[in-house]
């Protein structure tokens, strides 16, 4: 297994890599352990990886939205180690809907299966380590070893999952490191104890806003091998079908059109719940009993007109669904969650969460010409209804990254007027945050 180091990027040698994943709305649940109702907010950004990790390279981006890999601004290098485990599942078979998630390294535990199980495709997870944990730590040994268990215990992790690690701003030498095999097949046995866990609240908010979201994104994104990607977070479930009727309108839209991002519409239902609904017609009956809603419906990020119309529309079946209408990208705390080809642009790793780090691709894409398609059918929802509670985690969070915000936003507007001088109009001005 090999190593791959990314280092600071300066001016001129921006390498890059990214891989990405389009996260879903907020990333909150990775640190839901820390923060517990964590309102909503997005995020963006960029990372850097330099020098080879997957393949370093000019840091190019084409005015066609297909840009590689972002450069980055982080100071430290990060070491990344690919597919720490590799999915079964044949790497040939690209016509399928690669699932991208991101997760912080303390908050994996079996739960994750019950995600694996609700997607039919191959999933592709980046494991988030902070700055301090080197390669040789028993916190980077012991993860390994879970998610060993877990492709040892349950099938579909075997068959599935994909996983790397992101050790962030790694001081020492990333060499690259053979994990040892696993052979137990209890879950029980993998649980982690993590004795540097941040304490204080301040540690807490320390942690989270060094989070490397974006370089996450990008890395889980970029070692996924399919045509069709979705980029989620963590705590995300999908209606029955999702894989295999978005593939259907993908092979029908997206080969003919590439630059049209699937937007599914999203949803939080209540936990207690008898069960999670597999398709529209259950999800409206727990609408009208209060026990869903639209995802963060009080802050309106995502939500999307014509709902009764789309509850009214027949369904288009198992292996196929199609298209409601098209979205225009008017407004810019809209954060769609969509399936799209692989080649969209990658995540600005500038942006930090939680300031509009995911948001940043939707405003790209736009500026680059992708329109959103509202799709029938097809729906993803959150187990657990927010409420509109201030968080005073996040609050800090966010006063703490806020200057390099200003930063990131500004060299993103630099950055389309170079690569997107004529959609200028097109979009919405990306002014604040
Ligand atoms: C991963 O990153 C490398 C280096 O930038 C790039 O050449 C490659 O095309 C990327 N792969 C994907 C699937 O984006
Ligand atoms: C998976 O782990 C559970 C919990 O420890 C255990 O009861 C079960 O037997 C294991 N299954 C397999 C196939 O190893
Ligand atoms: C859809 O799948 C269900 C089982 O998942 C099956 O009973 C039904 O016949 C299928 N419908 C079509 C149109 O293929």
């Amino acid at each position: 297994m090999f190593v791959h180091r990314l280092r600071r990027s300066g001016v001129i040698n921006v390498v890059l890599v990214c891989l990405v994943i389009f996260g879903v709305a907020h990333i909150s649940n990775i640190f839901e352990n820390v923060t517990k109702t964590i309102v909503s907010i997005e995020d963006p950004a960029i990372s850097v990886l330099d020098g080879g990790v997957l393949g370093a390279s000019e840091p190019t981006s084409t005015a066609d939205g297909s840009s590689t890999f972002v450069g980055s601004n982080i100071e430290n290098g990060h070491c990344i180690l690919p597919n720490v485990i590799e999915r079964s599942m044949s790497a040939g078979d690209v016509d399928r809907i690669t699932l991208n998630l991101h997760v912080s390294y303390d908050r994996i535990d079996s739960g994750l299966l019950k995600q694996i199980d609700n997607w039919d495709g191959p999933i592709s997870l980046a494991v988030v380590f902070p700055t301090k944990i080197e390669q040789t730590s028993m916190e980077v040994k012991c993860v390994a070893k879970m998610l060993k268990i877990f492709q040892n215990n349950h099938t579909g992790t075997n068959y599935k999952l994909s996983a790397h690690f992101l050790l962030q701003k790694h001081a020492g030498q990333c060499t690259g490191i053979d994990f040892p095999e696993v052979f137990e097949t209890d879950l029980e046995k993998a649980t982690c104890k993590f004795p540097r866990l941040p304490k204080t609240p301040n540690q807490k908010v320390e942690q989270m806003a060094a989070y490397a979201v974006n370089d996450a994104r990008n890395l889980a994104r970029n070692m996924s091998s399919t045509n069709y990607i979705l980029i989620a977070d963590m705590d995300h479930f999908f209606s029955k079908n999702f894989e295999a009727k978005m593939l259907g309108a993908a092979k029908k839209h997206l080969t003919k059109d590439p630059k049209i991002a699937l937007v599914y519409r999203i949803f939080e239902v209540a936990e207690d719940v008898p069960a999670f609904p597999t398709n529209k017609k259950e999800l409206q009956s727990l609408i009208r009993e209060n026990k869903a809603q639209e995802f963060h419906k009080f802050y309106g990020a995502h939500n999307i007109p014509k709902l009764q119309e789309w509850f009214k529309a027949r369904d288009y079946g198992n292996a196929s669904t199609d298209i409601q209408f098209i979205r225009q990208y008017k407004w810019l705390h809209w954060e769609p969650q969509f399936v799209s080809v692989s080649t969209i642009p990658y995540h600005d790793t500038n942006f930090l969460y939680p300031l509009r780090d995911n948001t940043v691709l939707r405003w790209e894409m736009c500026r680059a010409g992708y329109k959103f398609a509202i799709m029938h059918d097809v729906f993803m929802y959150h187990p657990g209804i927010k409420t509109k509670v201030e968080n005073k985690a996040i609050d800090k969070v966010r006063r703490k990254v806020v200057r390099a915000g200003h930063r990131a936003l500004r060299l993103f507007n630099e950055r389309m007027t170079n690569e997107y001088p004529t959609t200028d109009k097109a979009c919405p001005k990306f002014t604040h945050f």
